[in-house]
This record gives structure tokens, sequence and C-alpha cells, in this order.
């Protein structure tokens, strides 16, 4: 056994849900058993090794559906705390899975972290006959030993069996076991029995300074407009007046919007409004073209681009 920690910071969602039956895994509420008890549930916790190489914290207890600032930079703070101990192997933290893809891509663009940050979850309450909470858990706990073996390192997502890459990872079923995908760019790799079975390289990136500075940074208002047919300006021009700072566009197939839409965007960024296109489609990159009158975040979904902008918004940039 190494004698490095493993870090779990707990933060509610279905994996911490309870329900009234041991056979509803629709209808229960997330976030209501404290991560100390999902660990100890888990084979080999109390045999007397985990005490000296768990270290176990509840950040917070929600429904990720109500994740919101103030709980992601607890969440960075407390991270970024751990990765700077010697001691640390790696962290696994318990997400719930409707914003989890926002969290990771939060946390790895701005740490970009040299050890693996490794956050999981469930798609059935704890309570449920058959819960996948404690195999995500245990092979959450396999990428998050594996810095040295297999080089482990950035924030990655592991559900029903597979790694996933921070950028890529996207919720895209509401209840299958295997919500997640990385879409055309595929899986990181596979937690097999307890083994990484690697298909392409970790999660890479420069990370942000804001450091302490994201505590009392106050966050821009970036809101995500979508183009469809008939959209136009209407809800760009209100949010101009609510004092919007950024605006990403969920742009239909390669980047493209409604002609009425893209004439307001043109028109907020001339009033110096930050704005981004991504694409709507659920797979492939966005390939941004020379005339393009909107600049584009290629590889991003838009609640990503939403974050890269309030994040440069953040730096300054
Ligand atoms: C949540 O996101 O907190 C609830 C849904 C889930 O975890 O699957």
């Amino acid at each position: 056994m190494s004698n490095q920690k493993i870090v779990f910071l707990g933060t509610g969602g279905t994996i911490a849900g309870t329900a009234a039956s041991a056979l509803e895994h629709s209808d229960y509420t997330a976030a209501q058993v404290g991560v100390h008890a999902l660990l100890a549930s888990l084979p080999g916790w109390n045999d007397g090794q985990g005490a000296e190489r768990y270290v176990v914290e509840q950040v917070a207890q929600l429904d990720s559906k109500d994740m919101g600032f103030d709980v992601w930079v607890k969440l960075a703070i407390r991270v970024a705390h751990f990765l700077a101990q010697a001691d640390v192997q790696g962290i696994v933290i318990t997400h719930g899975t409707d914003t989890l893809e926002e969290t990771a891509y939060f946390l790895q663009a701005l740490l970009a972290p040299s050890k693996p940050v490794v956050l999981t979850c469930a798609m059935r309450p704890s309570n449920a006959l058959v819960p996948d909470g404690p195999q995500n858990l245990l092979d959450a706990v396999a990428v998050a030993s594996s810095a040295g073996a297999h080089g482990a390192h950035g924030v990655t997502v592991v559900c029903a069996g597979a790694i996933y890459g921070a950028e890529e990872v996207q919720k895209i079923h509401p209840y299958r076991l295997n919500a997640f995908s990385a879409g055309d760019a595929g899986p990181i790799g596979f937690v097999e029995q307890g083994r990484l079975r690697l298909l392409r390289d970790w999660p890479r990136g420069q990370g942000l300074t804001l450091g302490s500075a994201l505590a009392d940074a106050a966050w821009p208002r970036v809101e995500i407009v979508m183009s469809y047919a008939g959209a136009d300006g209407t809800v760009v021009r209100a949010l101009l007046k609510a004092g919007v700072k950024g605006l990403v566009v969920a742009a239909t197939g390669n980047g493209t919007v409604h002609q009425d839409l893209e004439a307001a965007l043109v028109l907020a960024m001339q009033q110096g409004v930050k704005v981004l296109r991504a694409t709507r489609c659920a797979e492939g990159r966005l390939l941004p073209g020379a005339n393009d009158a909107l600049p584009a975040a290629p590889g991003l979904t838009p609640v990503k681009a939403r974050i890269a902008l309030m994040l440069a918004l953040m730096q300054g940039r």
C-alpha cells in the first residue's frame, strides 16, 4: 500500500442521494448522505489503513443543478490546498452529474493539476438496490492513485468504468448508468477490475494565475443565448440592459447564427461585450472561418465556453 494520501471532497449529487424505495431510480432527493458515510461502506475502508491513507472533507452538500460560484470557489481553494501537499497523491471529488462537466472544466482551466483530480458521481441514489456509486468511487480511487504507474494527471471524470477528459466530457443521457460521453474525442481510457487501460493522453493545460484572488473576485455576468429558427436579438438587447459582460451563443452546426441574432451580437460587441460562438452540436469541433463576424470557441460546448469567457474576463483578458 502506498503511503501517499488520497483526498475525498464531497459536494453532494445523486451519489449521495436517497429514495423512498430501493427500486426508485428517478424520484429521489440528491445530496442526503455525507461523503464520510459513502466511503465507510466501501470494501477495505475500515481495514485499518483507511485513516492513514484517506483524507475526507465535505466541501458542500447540494444537488448539482444548484451549483454556484460560491461552491466553485470553495472547492477550487480546497483542491489547490491539497494538491500542494507533498504526501497527497490524488483527489477524488463526489459530484452530481447534472453540472459535473462544468465543474470539471472549471477546475482544469483554473488549476491544470499535475496530479490526478477525479470527479465521480452516480446515476442511482445511494440506497438503490444496486447502486452505481460505490463502483464509480472505487474506479475513481484507481485513477487518483495512478500518478506514478500511468502518469495520471489533470481533471478527469470517472463514470461507469470510463475515464473522460474535463474538456470533452458531456452528460448525454438523463438516466442511463453510462450517462457521459466525450464525443468523437472518446474516453481517455477505462478502469477494468481496478486496472487502467488507457487510449489517449491525460488532460493538459497551463492553469490560470488567479490564485487566491479568486476568493474575492467578482464573477462577470456571462449568459448563453441560443440560435434557432426564428431567433432574433430580443434576448441580447434585454441582457445588455441587465449589464451583461459576456455572451456565448450556442450556434447551429459549424457555428452559424441566425442573421437577426448575429446582428444583435455584433452590436453587443461594439458596445464592449465579449462574445463567443460555440456549437450546439453534441459532437465535433467548430471550425472557425476567416470571415466570421463573431469569435469562436472551438472544442467547447456552450456551458464550457461560458466558463472560459468568465475566467478570461476575471483575468482581464
Ligand atoms: C445532481 O446533479 O446533483 C443530481 C443528479 C445526479 O447526480 O445524477
